[in-house]
């Protein structure tokens, strides 16, 4: 049968390399639409939870994976025999930066070539993974040459962007639009096909390359403003001035600016990391991406500006840094979630260590911290116990923070998302 035909009658059977924030929601998505989804990861005890309908990502409930496997549709492995029966592959590995900030794209490449071994007629596979422009052609498609596959006639290859925002109660995978952009119009065609059967909107463009700057420029765009106004905040405080207050007036406007909202730096496996992409692409093209190192320096300096926030804070009330305790509010890198990877707050607390001071953290969803090799657990806090602190600094500003408890009890407080909507007397913010 048609792969088309196949995909649209459902019969034709997915393939979601790396089951983590992405994979797993996206595989979630097309059983419900119908399909036979199998997942595959190298994480053996990922695997093994997995098919025991026990979920690690937040927005994928336990019991609505085990639905699923119950279903008897969705099965998972620990290896990649399984993409010979399949006939779409859609592949949500990660691509983190290495120490030297360079694209490590061992995870794509070792998935490619995993897959180019099982390649047959009428295969889809799309990369869902952020990537710098130019990897389906440069990287996939020299894998998947072969003299009896075509590519657009035989073989469909696609890039489509993940967009997804974990924790976010709103947007999820299905109602998220989804761009997709093929080596051939034929490929695109065939990528739309598919995301047609399980997700509420679909975009086509005309490329791989256009669909790979799209991801790229929405998370530049954020990673630029955030970096501005991080700046800003700076400046606001050199000035004497509110940045929370400058910027709540200026939102008023009701066009021509956006709010966007200083914090202690980036994290997540997108912001921070994303643009770097592009900039060590611009640079074998001889092309210094400023917006884009400008932002990363201003974003990856906050932690340390807010370490020096606090030692000053801490001097106008005759106290130091070295052997004071420390209580940090919230590790996740962003509200009600439990992703730590790129926090700031775990810079914070290195920092705070270097110079001394004892911390002890707090976070719902955070149990334990692995802080190169250190471990450090999540301490439970009633009002006695934030009174022994020194210092409380609100890092993460999760919605179950007790916080008018925290503005009692704590003697001095600095506030970097300002979690504080009122002002106290014991509370300094960003
Ligand atoms: N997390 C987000 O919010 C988000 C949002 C948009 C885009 N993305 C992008 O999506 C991609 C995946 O991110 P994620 O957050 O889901 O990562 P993740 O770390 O949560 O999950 C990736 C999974 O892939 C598995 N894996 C690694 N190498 C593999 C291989 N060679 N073969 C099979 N499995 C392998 C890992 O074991 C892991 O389970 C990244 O490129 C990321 O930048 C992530």
């Amino acid at each position: 049968m048609d792969l088309k035909k196949k995909i649209q009658s459902k019969k034709a059977e997915i393939g979601i390399v790396g089951l983590g924030y992405v994979g797993l929601p996206l595989a979630m998505e097309f059983v419900r639409a119908g399909f036979m989804v199998h997942g595959i990861d190298l994480n053996q005890e990922r695997v093994r939870c997995i098919n025991q309908g026990v979920s690690h990502v937040l927005d994928v409930p336990s019991d609505v994976l085990r639905a699923a496997v119950d279903s008897g549709r969705f099965k998972s492995y620990p290896s990649y025999s399984i993409v010979s029966d399949t006939d779409c592959v859609i592949i949500c590995v990660p691509t983190p930066l290495r120490h030297t900030k360079d694209p490590d794209m061992s995870h794509v490449v070792s998935a490619t070539e995993n897959i180019a071994k099982r390649l047959h007629k009428n295969m889809l596979v799309v990369l869902q993974s952020t990537t710098y422009p130019g990897t389906t052609n440069e990287v996939l498609i020299p894998e998947f040459k072969s003299d009896h596959l075509e590519i657009g006639r035989d073989l469909f290859v696609a890039f489509s962007p993940e967009r997804v925002d974990p924790g976010n109660p709103v947007y999820n995978t299905k109602n998220t639009p989804k761009i997709v952009g093929g080596v051939t119009p034929r490929c695109t065609e065939m990528a739309q096909t598919l995301y047609e059967q399980a997700l509420d909107t679909v975009i086509p463009v005309s490329s791989t390359g256009a669909a790979e700057m799209v991801k790229l420029l929405e998370n530049t765009f954020r990673a630029v403003n955030i970096g501005l106004v991080n700046e800003i905040a700076i400046i606001c405080e050199k000035l004497g001035v509110s940045v929370w207050e400058v910027i709540q007036a200026a939102a008023t406007k009701p066009f021509g600016f956006m709010p966007f909202y200083p914090g202690p730096g980036l994290g997540g496996h997108c912001i921070p990391i994303d643009p770097l992409y592009l900039s060590w692409r611009l640079k074998a093209l001889n092309y210094n991406a400023r917006f884009i190192e400008m932002a990363s320096d201003v974003n990856t300096h906050m932690p340390e500006y807010c370490v020096d926030r606090i030692h000053r804070l801490m001097n106008k009330h005759k106290k130091c840094v070295n052997g004071a305790r420390i209580l940090v509010l919230g590790v996740a890198y962003k509200k009600d979630i439990s992703d730590v990877r790129e926090s700031p707050a775990l810079d914070i607390i290195r920092l705070l260590q270097v110079d001394g001071a004892l911390v002890d953290y707090t976070d719902p969803y955070v149990g334990e911290l692995d802080l190169e090799g250190k471990k450090m657990q999540s301490v439970a806090i009633d009002a006695q116990g934030v009174a022994k602190y020194d210092l409380v600094t609100v890092v993460t500003d999760h919605s179950s923070f007790d916080y008018p408890m925290i503005q009692a009890s704590a003697s001095l407080i600095f506030d970097t998302r300002n979690a504080y909507k009122m002002a106290a007397q014991n509370v300094y913010k960003l």
